[in-house]
């Protein structure tokens, strides 16, 4: 795509992106600015230009809601990219990773739509979230993770249906592997115990893990108007996995 084709995409276009600290949201962040828009980028992490909120606090998410639209007067995208993800063995499960998995990759995507709702209806503006190839498949040690990225793919296809006669499109990307910081850490987390046999399993055919700009550029086409009769879609960008 020219440079010239991405300017019109997005002009003055009101976008919220949160997990934009680092990894695939700051590269989100960058593109939809690259394009012409006006973007509230915010993270629990330090970063440049993003505002701190931990998403997981209600207050503070309520809040940052309240300022995001003062800020920019309207939304027209809401980008739902932040989330956690740690192994973990049945055994070693705990209520509190369980319910830190579920409040950033589910509760928080899914009260930041309420939150900015009656903004998106008056702008026929739409949301992207990214759920995970884990909210579809079963994967070793992940059952946290895969349990909460399932239940936002869901929570969003119903917010699809109930948004959708108001003219707000909803959509979730899936990634496989991506090259940012969280599927480092991942590997790192895998139980001494691990079976290798299980964890390779799921493989892609193309190899290696994707750049952050090969998803992000997923989540703008939804966003756009090129989608705009794309709603309650689950976009799979995987290098094609096989399980
Ligand atoms: N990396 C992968 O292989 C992969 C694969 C599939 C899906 N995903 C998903 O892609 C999204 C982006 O992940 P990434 O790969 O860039 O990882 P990342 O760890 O680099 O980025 C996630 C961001 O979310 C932020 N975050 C975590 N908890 C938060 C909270 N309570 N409040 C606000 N922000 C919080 C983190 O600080 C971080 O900047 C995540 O939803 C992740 O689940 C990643």
């Amino acid at each position: 795509m020219t440079d010239a084709e991405r300017a019109q995409r997005f002009p003055d276009r009101r976008v919220v992106v949160t997990g934009a600290a680092g990894g695939l949201g700051q590269v989100v962040a960058d593109l939809f600015r690259s394009e012409g828009a006006r973007v509230v980028a915010t993270d629990v992490a330090e970063g440049d230009g993003v505002v701190a909120c931990d998403l997981s606090d209600d207050a503070a998410r309520d809040a940052f809601v309240a300022d995001a639209l003062e800020e920019l007067g309207g939304l027209d995208v809401l980008c739902n990219v932040a989330g956690v993800q740690q192994f973990a063995e049945l055994g070693t499960l705990t209520a509190a990773g369980l319910r830190r998995h579920f409040d950033v990759n589910a509760l928080a995507p899914l009260l930041l739509a309420q939150g900015f709702s009656e903004a998106l209806i008056e702008s026929k503006g739409n949301i992207v979230s990214v759920a995970s190839i884990s909210a579809v498949m079963g994967q070793p040690y992940n059952a946290q993770y895969c349990a909460s990225k399932a239940a936002l793919l869901l929570g969003m296809r119903s917010l699809a249906v109930e948004l959708g006669t108001q003219g707000v499109r909803v959509n979730c990307v899936s990634p496989g592997g991506i090259d940012t910081p969280m599927i480092h850490a991942a590997a790192h987390g895998l139980p001494a115990t691990a079976d290798w046999n299980l964890v390779a399993k799921s493989q892609s055919v193309m190899p290696g893990f994707m750049p952050p700009i090969e998803v992000a550029e997923n989540l703008l086409y939804l966003a756009s108007d090129a989608a705009a009769s794309v709603t309650g879609a689950n976009l799979v960008v995987d290098r094609g996995v096989v399980w």
